[in-house]
């Protein structure tokens, strides 16, 4: 068995792993420049952490909007522990801090290769193909039940 644990940090004890993946994944993989990479949202945002057998992997991040909407973004795995349902696991953790905080409204950018990972969570695409950083996006957005 190779546990899968995920973990919800605030950016002052994220901020090394969750960086660390990040560079492997947009910045050197993806070609995604470096100075883009962190931004004032880290500082607010709750980030998820994957750890396989104790190793960072994989990480994610939620940013609140207000008090309705939220943002998910910086979803990345590291290349060789993709196709094994991690990514899912931290969409679905981001997912479920979403509903603990009360938000009705996720959405995210997607990167337009990414967009059946996040349907399957039933994320719907909506609006025009965009650029950011040089790679194309399209925006999508859950909609949550309200639980109150
Ligand atoms: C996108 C990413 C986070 C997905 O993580 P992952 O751990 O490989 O995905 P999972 O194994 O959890 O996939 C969950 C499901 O989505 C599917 N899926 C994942 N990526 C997919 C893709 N690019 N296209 C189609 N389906 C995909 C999987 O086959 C799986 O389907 P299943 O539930 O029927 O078995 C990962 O590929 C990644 O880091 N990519 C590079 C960075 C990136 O593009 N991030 C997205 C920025 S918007």
């Amino acid at each position: 068995m190779n546990p899968l644990e995920i973990l919800i940090k605030p950016w002052q004890e994220a901020a090394q792993e969750a960086y660390l993946i990040r560079k492997q994944v947009f910045v050197e993989e993806q070609g995604v420049p470096e100075d883009m990479e962190l931004d004032e949202h880290d500082l607010s945002a709750k980030h998820a952490l994957a750890y396989k057998d104790g190793l960072c992997v994989g990480t994610g991040r939620l940013v609140q909007l207000d008090n309705h909407q939220a943002q998910i973004g910086r979803m990345a795995v590291l290349k060789g522990y993709r196709n094994q349902h991690i990514g899912k696991s931290i969409l679905n953790s981001l997912i479920n801090q979403s509903k603990i905080e009360g938000i009705s409204r996720v959405s995210l950018h997607a990167q337009v290769s990414a967009i059946p990972f996040y349907a399957k969570l039933g994320f719907l695409a909506e609006g025009p193909i965009y650029d950011e950083a040089g790679i194309a996006h399209r925006n999508m957005i859950l909609l949550l039940e309200k639980t109150i």
